[in-house]
């Protein structure tokens, strides 16, 4: 608790504060403090018009920043929230527009974590933050992995031990006639549609208006490569990793196999933490099976592609 009063009074001052939530850590800043919104694109390399995802503590905080709420959006947001999903929203009149990439629109969510909430409710206003790594890079799962990301760029800290779910949140757009994801994460399109009881669209090519849409995003530095299936590993830039989810054996010492998991959801909590302890390996290239084309990858198939460009 010491360092959530820590991490409040430097968030008061325009600061910015590094902290857990169940998909990834997030640098936070006042959502209201146009000089420490600054901050954050500047510690990330991050477009200025790149808009970000703001989070708040409690959903009676949804009409400060949202200028219209349907039933549809109060109904996912009563049901997932705390959770791994973000709403688009039409924007309150007085968001500023560093926050939105003048956009009308606003992306907000209520994340499931128990410091994340400690932070939010001690600070009582809404905490603008994007994935807390360096623009286009692998978002951090440990408070290590910020460390490593944005070093002395980031004010404190707040260490949560690795995120639950491991990959960033769905998002879905709100705004249009039907809803539209356009980001896929570990709430599935499925389950939004289980309770809104109607279809819902996914965004099929990638639009600036999302960061985490561009093409190559959520990217190690090291050669990545996608395979169908593990019988098309070349052996042609070596050493090399190599992640399946059946156990193989090369017969090659240039080789490394990692034996990744066969469920979805503990193979998001491994993937952005195995990708960056590789990257940190001279390897000359990683190259990564496919998974399943079932809904309950898509989030991971998703970051797959784009690590892979
Ligand atoms: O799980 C998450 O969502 C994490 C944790 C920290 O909450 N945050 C996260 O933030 O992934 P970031 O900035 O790395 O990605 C947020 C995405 C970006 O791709 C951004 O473009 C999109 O949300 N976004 C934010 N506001 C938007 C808006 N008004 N319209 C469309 N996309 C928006
Ligand atoms: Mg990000």
């Amino acid at each position: 608790m010491q360092n959530i009063s820590k991490a409040v009074a430097i968030l008061r001052k325009g600061g910015i504060v590094a902290f857990p939530t169940e998909t990834v850590y997030g640098l936070g800043a006042d959502a209201r403090n146009l000089a420490a919104l600054r901050k954050i694109f500047s510690a990330k390399r991050r477009p200025m018009d790149h808009p970000l995802i703001v989070h708040i503590g409690d959903i009676s905080q949804l009409s400060d920043w949202a200028s219209e709420v349907s039933d549809s959006a109060l109904l996912l947001a009563k049901t997932f929230w705390p959770g791994p999903l973000t709403l688009i929203l039409k924007k309150a009149a007085d968001v500023p527009d560093l926050v939105t990439g003048n956009q009308s629109t606003i992306g907000l969510r209520i994340p499931n974590h128990p410091i994340a909430l400690s932070l939010l409710q001690a600070f009582g206003g809404g905490l603008a933050a994007p994935s807390a790594n360096r623009f286009g890079r692998i978002s951090p799962t440990t408070a290590e992995a910020v460390r490593e990301e944005l070093g002395d760029a980031v004010d404190f800290i707040l260490d949560g031990g690795p995120c639950a779910v491991g990959v960033e949140s769905t998002i879905v757009d709100m705004t249009g006639e039907e809803p539209v994801i356009l980001r896929p994460g570990m709430i599935s399109k499925k389950q939004i549609e289980e309770v809104l009881k109607k279809p819902v669209a996914s965004q099929k090519k990638s639009a600036p208006r999302v960061s985490g849409s561009m093409e190559s995003h959520y990217a190690p530095v090291t050669k990545t490569r996608l395979i169908k299936d593990i019988s098309e590993l070349s052996m042609d830039d070596l050493p090399l990793a190599v992640l399946t989810r059946k156990k193989i054996s090369i017969n090659n010492e240039n080789v490394h196999s990692v034996l990744m998991p066969n469920d979805p959801e503990k193979y998001a909590h491994d993937l952005y933490l195995t990708l960056r302890e590789l990257d940190k390996k001279n390897f000359k290239q990683i190259v990564i099976e496919a998974v399943p084309e079932e809904q309950e990858w898509d989030a991971i198939r998703d970051r797959l592609m784009r690590a892979c460009g």
